[in-house]
């Protein structure tokens, strides 16, 4: 069979207009689905690549992948990054027989418009899962100083007196629902009772429940940008449109929300430290927000990743220690402060919607493995996290420290690099013009894992940058690969 040869860029006749109305990403998206109904794009027909086609229109990557995202998550379009992207084969594909046989292929056409959604967005996860870190990876914490055999003495004390061994409650093991309820409450500013604590798989597994829980299909979700990949896959499998939002040095920016989809019914924030630029949400901005939530009826999906990593003040409160009006959602993670592995995290949910998010919990995989809660809960209650937590804040400082001076020294005039006052990573900008996206494949050449700016925005960027995470790698391996990356710059 021969394959249908793929559509040429220019004669996809695309014209996007920087200074229109709506988004690139949109105008994209807009003129492929008309293509697409119109019939001049024919079932079947691959797409150009994402880049081949981003140069094409002078766009940037991120805007290209967006809209083949959302086409996907619609049923317009389908195939993997591996095998190309294409126009679904459910579109008529005039006087072609093979198109026929491959329609009847088992695992595409038995799949339902959902199930291509959700087998159609690119999560990170996919493509970085099970590979081992390398600097500067971000989001990774330090593995290397996790008390290992504390832990695994907890665990074993825990295995001579288990907790149930059959089924557990759905919303999590009862002294560690505690035990957050406690820590939120003091070290979060948060308001809720343990009643509220629903513990997860990871933030990614409570975005994913809060999505499916509050969203319908086409449902508006204000997303920061650039923005969490994670979140946006989550948003986007749930038949969300995504509504991109930009951040500046205050946060998310409520009115421009406001002005592209008042009534959105969620927007995804992270206040304490935006992901990826590291900006912490002013309290204006907070109020502001929950304003707008509290009118417009919208849910706010507060994720507060790595807020334990302060380095400037103590902690800052929560977005949802402020909300009077029940619409925030708080996600918390264990990745960080614990390890990724362990994959437990929290959210704390209004208390009008928890028995909704049960509900969804039971259906999804009932609840987390006990015997790790369990021995979290004694890992807490023994004082041991209050422990590595500033120890671990301690360590991550010096690392930070590290990494600005090796940049001073070896990337002077290239790299824009300030010390950040929370978190695990930081954004390293490039002169005005540089394309991030270049820089991070010769670094990748070069050994160095340093993501594109560019690739968590829809739209393109005023300037480009590197992200750079420090916490999980040692002093002299954040040295030799600030050298290898000076040298794949020069
Ligand atoms: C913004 C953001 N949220 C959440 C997470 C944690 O995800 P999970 O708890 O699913 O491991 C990360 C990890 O990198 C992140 O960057």
């Amino acid at each position: 069979m021969r394959r249908p040869r793929s559509a040429a860029p220019a004669a996809l006749l695309i014209r996007l207009d920087p200074e229109g109305e709506s988004p690139l990403y949109r105008q994209l998206y807009t003129a492929l689905r008309d293509s697409i109904l119109e019939g001049r794009l024919a079932g079947g027909t691959p797409l150009p690549s994402s880049r081949l086609l981003a140069g094409e229109l002078g766009v940037s990557r991120n805007t290209v992948v967006l809209a083949f995202d959302q086409l996907a998550a619609e049923g317009y379009l389908e195939g993997t990054a591996r095998s190309g992207t294409r126009v679904a084969r459910s579109f008529p594909c005039p006087g072609s027989a093979g198109a026929r046989t491959e329609r009847s292929r088992p695992g595409l056409d038995g799949l339902s418009a959902r199930g291509r959604a959700i087998a159609s967005v690119a999560s990170p996860a996919l493509s970085r899962g099970g590979s081992a870190p390398r600097p500067f990876r971000a989001g990774v914490p330090g593995l290397d100083e996790f008390p290992r055999a504390l832990w695994s003495r907890l665990t074993s004390r825990r295995w001579r007196r288990p907790p149930v061994l059959g089924y557990g409650d759905v919303s999590g093991y009862t002294p560690l629902r505690q035990a957050i309820a406690e820590y939120v409450r003091a070290g979060r500013g948060a308001r809720c009772v343990a009643n509220q604590v629903i513990v997860v798989n990871g933030s990614q597994q409570g975005l994913d429940l809060a999505a499916r829980v509050l969203l319908d299909p086409d449902d508006r979700v204000w997303m920061e940008e650039p923005g969490y990949p994670g979140a946006r896959s989550a948003l986007m499998a749930a038949g969300a449109r995504l509504v991109p939002v930009p951040v500046d040095a205050e946060g998310l920016v409520v009115d421009r929300g406001r002005a592209l989809a008042p009534g959105a019914r969620m927007a995804y924030v992270s206040p304490s430290h935006q992901f990826p630029l590291g900006v912490t949400m002013s309290a204006s901005r907070r109020l502001d927000l929950l304003r707008w939530a509290a009118e417009a009826g919208a849910w706010v999906v507060e994720d507060d990743y790595d807020s334990e990593f302060r380095y400037d003040t103590r902690p800052l409160a929560c977005l949802q220690g402020m909300d009077e009006e029940d619409r925030v959602i708080y996600v918390g993670t264990f990745s960080k402060t614990m390890f990724p592995a362990l994959r437990l995290g929290y959210l704390i949910v209004p208390e009008p919607l928890v028995d909704a998010f049960r509900a969804a919990r039971a259906a999804a995989d009932r609840h987390s493995p006990t015997m790790e809660q369990a021995v979290l809960a004694d890992f807490i209650g023994d004082g041991h996290y209050a422990r590595h937590v500033r120890r671990m804040r301690r360590i991550y400082s010096e690392r930070q420290d590290v990494l600005i001076e090796a940049i001073r020294k070896h990337l002077a005039g290239v790299l824009d690099a300030r010390l950040s006052a929370a978190g695990m990573h930081l954004v390293a900008w490039l002169p005005e013009g540089m394309d991030d996206e270049a820089v991070s494949a010769r670094a990748l050449a070069a050994g160095v894992e340093a993501s594109a700016l560019s690739r968590y925005a829809v739209d393109r960027l005023n300037r480009g940058g590197l992200l750079l995470g420090w916490a999980g790698y040692q002093p002299d391996d954040l040295r030799g690969a600030v050298s290898l990356l000076a040298a794949a710059l020069r």
